[in-house]
């Protein structure tokens, strides 16, 4: 099959279908108490214990956040959050007060020093165990490591049953309908 050559860099973005999601630091200098930023480069590094990773620019404000208090949480958008979280991903914490702004609402973790989105299905609380830089390569990302030492779900709230907002490229959509069952999809009726 003939294939277009592009460039990595460029494809490497454009070629994932991904889950926003809404990461949130303590900071002080806020009144609400914590800045909200979007990271969809988030990934699983392993399941038992939990620990994930989310790659951040260094001019993000939330960069600077998490260096110096050493956790964050992540919490899962409900597609009604749409208008808050393009907010909160294109808004630099560095000017605005972005819970004040959206209407988002911070409860206090009880893992970590810091905050939860309370309006969010699940939220993860992450404690950072390690920061990952590959200056050698000019990487633009910084890739924090975090273990997830509280998770909190909605009572009732099934991610199989409910919707979630995926991103390719520059655009949001519905993940919407279920194709099959994993690990049974091949089997024979
Ligand atoms: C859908 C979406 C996904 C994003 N994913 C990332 C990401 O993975 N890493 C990153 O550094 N910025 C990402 N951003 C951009 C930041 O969320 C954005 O620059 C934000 O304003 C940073 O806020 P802060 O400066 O308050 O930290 C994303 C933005 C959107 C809208």
């Amino acid at each position: 099959m003939m294939k277009d050559l592009l460039s990595p860099a460029r494809t490497t973005m454009e070629s994932f279908a991904l889950c926003p999601l809404l990461i949130v630091v303590r900071d002080d200098a806020k009144e609400s108490g914590a800045n909200i930023c979007v990271a969809s480069y988030v990934g699983v590094l392993s399941e038992t214990p939990p620990i994930i990773g989310v790659a951040l620019r260094p001019q993000r404000h939330t960069h600077g956040l998490i260096e110096r208090f050493r956790a964050f949480s992540i919490n899962l958008p409900e597609p009604s959050m749409l208008k808050a979280l393009d907010f909160c991903g294109s808004k630099k914490g560095i000017q605005v007060d972005k819970a004040g702004e959206t209407g988002l609402v911070l409860t206090p973790a009880v893992g970590i020093d810091g905050f939860n989105l309370d309006q969010c299905p699940i939220n993860l609380e992450c404690q950072l165990i390690q920061t990952l830089t590959f200056p050698e390569l000019g990487a633009s990302h910084t890739y924090f490591v975090g273990r997830v030492v509280r998770a909190w779900r909605r009572p009732g709230y099934e991610l199989d049953r409910n919707d979630v907002i995926v991103t390719t490229n520059y655009t949001y959509r519905l993940a919407a309908e279920k194709m099959g069952e994993a690990y049974k999809s091949w089997r024979k009726e």
